[in-house]
């Protein structure tokens, strides 16, 4: 599948329309850091890898003093996401201190602490006017995408040649291009192991109930209770929902969402039948249904079956349960990524019921950080405290997608820092090792 996807793309070349691509220039003097790259499937290692330098004039090059591990790196880690190249530098989410600046750069200075969205907006079309910087159309050059989507999404840090082969932050140094407007300069107030956030998990999780218009008084489910799902649901309680049912099956996920947020849980591996737990719950149908799992773990032996003869990419069964259990004319907001074709979504029930299927994109980071920053963070209202469990040191790396991928009791956001990261902040988690970690 990499290999037919990478000769795609080098036989189509690089999308006329973008204006950046995911280049890497080492420094004339030299030098090497420390990077976690990928290998193929479940093999990824930490490895030294030149520094990076400036190449364009709108570019940023930060020192990395934190980034962290996420739900869409596994896709990577079990080779799901096309155009994976051996060697590639993974890490969407980080934060740093700028380090060096293009010449057109005016509004940051080296020593600026900032936090960068996982996605690369050009700022001048019209999406990023908007600031929809998920969609922005000139800075990914997958042709491959735009033939299997109709259009491209924005290119995206650390995340395959289908988002623009840009190296990604779990890194000691990432470069930025269009820096200025990637960057989010952050307030002293703010730890670090909150603005860190902000590069995707805070805004993502935010962006899946606007986007789905969760409203005062809703019912709603969200499938999957890892960072994504457990953020879901605090937002959702801040926007007034009346009842939030999440489901998963990891004991300790599921706890955290109960005993932290008192919402109600449904654990799929001791309830297989979800929808009829939830027609017994909620008969009259949830409000607002949210996929924040994953499009790689099939229950049933069928989807396991054509999963595995690559009849089909991804598994339609979250889908298909959001779909059973919304009311009439209800919303199923989809923000857990998915990459290709799915096998027996029930159309009929969309299409009977009127259900608003809402595909949620990758997030606008852009639309959301400011605000969420100001009136969240800065004001105590989001306390990450809750989400961000572990910290471990770079070197650390290979063994934590290894233990992630397998979610260990827990652990839900990890803090990785590198040599030039802060101390930990009060109340955040103290630096472990990986391989002290208790697994399942
Ligand atoms: N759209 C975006 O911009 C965006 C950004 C970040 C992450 N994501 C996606 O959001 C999803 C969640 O991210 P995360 O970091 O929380 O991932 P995660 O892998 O840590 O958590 C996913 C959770 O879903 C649960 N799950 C899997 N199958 C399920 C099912 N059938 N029913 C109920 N629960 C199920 C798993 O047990 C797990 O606890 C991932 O798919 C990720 O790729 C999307
Ligand atoms: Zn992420
Ligand atoms: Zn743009």
């Amino acid at each position: 599948m990499q290999t037919a996807a990478n000769a795609f793309q080098a036989y189509t070349g690089p999308h006329p329309d973008a204006v950046v691509h995911g280049a890497i220039k080492a420094r004339a003097e030299g030098g090497t850091m420390k990077a976690l790259a990928w290998f193929g499937a479940k093999d990824v290692r930490v490895i030294d890898a030149p520094i990076p330098d400036v190449i364009e004039d709108g570019d940023v090059v930060l020192k990395v003093t934190g980034t962290t591990i996420c739900g869409s790196d596994l896709h990577l880690y079990h080779g799901e996401i096309l155009a994976m190249q051996k060697g590639d530098i993974l890490g969407h989410e980080f934060m740093g201190v700028v380090d060096r600046i293009g010449k057109g750069v005016t509004k940051l200075k080296p020593g600026d602490r900032v936090v960068t969205s996982f996605q690369i907006a050009c700022g001048k079309c019209s999406y990023c006017k908007r600031k929809l910087s998920s969609f922005c159309d000139r800075t990914n050059d997958s042709v491959l995408q735009e033939t299997m989507y109709g259009q491209r999404d924005a290119g995206f840090f650390g995340y395959s040649h289908f988002t623009g082969g840009f190296p990604g932050g779990q890194a000691e140094y990432v470069r930025v291009p269009f820096g200025e407007i990637n960057c989010l300069p952050l307030p002293n107030s703010v730890p670090d192991e909150a603005g860190l956030y902000l590069s995707d998990i805070l805004p993502t999780s935010y962006h899946c109930v606007v986007d789905t218009g969760v409203k005062e008084g809703d019912t709603v489910g969200i499938w999957g209770l890892g960072p994504i799902g457990l953020c879901t649901a605090r937002w959702c309680q801040l926007k007034g929902a009346k009842r939030i049912i999440g489901i998963d099956q990891v004991p300790s996920r599921l706890q955290l969402a109960k005993e932290r947020f008192g919402i109600e849980v449904i654990n799929f591996a001791e309830d297989k039948d979800v929808v009829k737990k939830l027609h017994k719950m909620v008969p009259e149908g949830l409000d607002c249904a949210l996929d924040c799992g994953t499009f790689h773990e099939p229950k049933s032996l069928i989807h396991k079956a054509q999963k595995l003869m690559m009849l089909e990419t991804d598994v339609p069964e979250t889908i298909n349960e959001c779909l059973m259990t919304v009311k009439k004319m209800g919303r199923v907001g989809i923000i857990a990524a998915y990459a290709g074709f799915a096998n027996g979504v029930n159309v009929g029930a969309i299409m009977e019921r009127g259900i608003r299927v809402i595909g949620n994109g990758q997030a606008p980071v852009h639309l959301y950080w400011e605000e969420i920053l100001k009136d969240y963070l800065m004001t105590g209202r989001f306390d990450t405290s809750f989400v961000v469990t572990h910290r471990v040191p770079l070197e650390d790396f290979a063994e934590l997608y290894h233990a992630f991928d397998k979610r260990p009791p827990g652990v839900e956001k990890v803090f990785v820092e590198t040599k030039f990261s802060n101390p930990p902040s009060t109340g955040y988690p103290k630096l472990s090792r990986v391989a002290e970690w208790p697994l399942n």
